[in-house]
């Protein structure tokens, strides 16, 4: 893509815009994108918000966070100056008719100030009980009107099961149409993420191979050093099962498991994955203890650091049953998949921050070597790194230098960090630019939120009836329950740790 194609003139609205994910995410990409040229030449940020603040007040906020959560690190004066000029803030009720009709009178002056026509682009950055509201505002004050001008970008979580998800979805379809809105799921901007998609179909090497026949089952890790930080408020009524398998770890297993799309169209691509969704075998209540496995971190040490217990956390109650740790053992029916077991694992407090795709492969079928050769033998296994340090690694056997034959595993690698000198933008950088340019294949549609919640409702329905009788039961800074472990050793697996040089 050129940074320098022409885009429309645009005015992004965020709802929320005094909040934490517009301190630390959204203008830090949004400053990020606009010194990388990729925004419109005529573009403006409207920051909407309770507080009460003045322009200046609110861009000298924005560039704190900027300084702090950018991927280059400190703004300087002469760029941030530049960007700042296009900052406005709006103090407003969120529930209050008056404050949309600021706000449209705020986007005609814009449109008639520069001779333009600009598009919307309404981000809801705020908690998921204001989603409706905003967007009934935004209905009756007209802002939706016109379908290709006017964008709502809704964050996760999108609903809190498959009912609440529905409903939001009806109510949203009452005022706008499918094609305005882009539910996020970050983990879809993410390079790596990407990548997957174009390890798949750019390639024809693997095609072959990416089967029943031949891969023996995938793991997916997604794993976190940090506790609940100071989203404990929020958390404590998720879990890790609505807060990262429904989305994020749901959204890796479609890339690693769609069929090829005709087209890199949004809902070509979309469909390819709902139908990953909807083949996924439904787990039954009776049999979800078969299935899924939950925890919750006691105190323990994680990075050299003593951390409390969940339960002690901030905004935790302290017989809290949420699970901070969720692994699933989920089947694929189709003719691609059929029996493969897909294991999904993601905790908080776990020893490492890494996020990982593992694909074993069948051992070979037959071992013409001498078994002396085997001992140190093992399956072919590639290793897709989503984060951090970015990489694909395939293992396979190489004969150890030496008269005597012994076969012992070694790696292929490719590092973004050593191939790219550039470092990837980060996911909302890319989130973002796709909304301005109207872009939906990285987003949830509508049908494709439902079945995720489908996939894991009677996980929910089942924790939610029996409650954990043994929380806490795995410490801080180890890989999560014995159970987890258990899940995979009684199909003769085991998870495989990952491979960081860091470490
Ligand atoms: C968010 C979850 O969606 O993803 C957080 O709500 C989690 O609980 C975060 O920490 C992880 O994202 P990343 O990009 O740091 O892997």
């Amino acid at each position: 893509m050129d940074p320098h194609m022409h885009l429309s003139p645009t005015v992004v609205v965020i709802f929320g815009g005094g909040g934490d994910l517009t301190h630390r995410k959204l203008i830090p990409a949004l400053y990020n994108l606009f010194l990388d040229h990729w925004l419109p030449q005529e573009f403006a940020i409207l920051g909407v918000d309770r507080l009460n603040l003045n322009d200046d007040a609110y861009c000298r906020r924005l560039r704190d966070g900027v300084d702090r959560f950018s991927r280059r690190g400190k703004t300087k004066d002469l760029e941030w100056g530049q960007f700042a000029s296009h900052i406005h803030y709006q103090s407003a009720d969120f529930t209050d008719a008056g404050a949309y009709a600021q706000l449209s009178e705020y986007l005609s002056k814009y449109d008639k100030d520069r001779q333009v026509q600009a598009h919307h682009i309404f981000y809801l950055a705020t908690p998921p009980s204001l989603i409706d509201v905003i967007a009934r505002q935004l209905h009756q004050a007209q802002l939706l009107a016109q379908k290709e001008r006017s964008r709502v970008v809704v964050e996760k979580p999108f609903g809190r099961d498959l009912d609440s998800a529905r409903r939001l979805n009806r109510q949203l379809f009452n005022l706008m149409s499918e094609e305005q809105i882009y539910r996020i799921d970050h983990y879809l901007g993410k390079e790596t993420v990407q990548n997957i998609l174009a390890l798949r179909f750019a390639n024809s090497f693997l095609e072959p191979i990416w089967n029943r026949r031949y891969v023996h089952h995938v793991q997916i890790t997604v794993a976190e050093q940090v506790g609940v930080e100071h989203r404990g408020g929020y958390y404590d009524h998720a879990g890790a099962l609505r807060d990262m398998i429904q989305n994020h770890l749901l959204q890796v297993l479609c890339c690693i498991a769609m069929e090829p799309p005709v087209s890199f169209e949004a809902d070509e691509v979309r469909s390819k994955k709902t139908d990953v969704l909807k083949a996924i075998r439904p787990i039954s209540r009776e049999q979800v203890s078969q299935f899924a496995v939950r925890g919750q971190y006691g105190r323990g040490v994680v990075g050299g650091q003593a951390v409390p217990a969940y339960r002690q956390e901030p905004d935790v109650a302290a017989d809290s049953t949420t699970e901070t740790y969720a692994a699933l053992k989920l089947y694929v029916d189709n003719w691609r998949w059929q029996d493969v077991p897909f294991y999904l694992r993601t905790g908080k407090r776990l020893p490492l921050r890494v996020s990982e795709v593992f694909v074993q492969f069948q051992p070979v079928p037959h071992r013409s070597f001498p078994a002396s050769a085997y001992t140190t033998w093992m399956p072919n296994r590639m290793a897709i790194r989503i984060q951090p340090e970015e990489a694909i690694q395939l293992r396979f056997q190489a004969k150890q230098p030496g008269p005597i034959l012994h076969l012992r595993p070694v790696q292929m690698r490719f590092s973004y960090k050593e191939s790219f000198q550039a470092p990837p933008p980060e996911a909302y950088e890319t989130l973002l630019l796709d909304v301005i340019r109207g872009d939906a294949t990285l987003f949830m549609r509508g049908d494709q939120v439902e079945v995720a919640w489908a996939v894991v409702q009677p996980i929910l329905e089942e924790w939610s009836a029996h409650p954990p009788l043994d929380f806490p039961n795995y410490a801080a800074g180890s890989w999560g329950p014995e159970e987890a472990d258990e899940l995979l050793a009684r199909d003769g697996c085991h998870w495989f740790a990952p491979e960081l040089s860091d470490r």
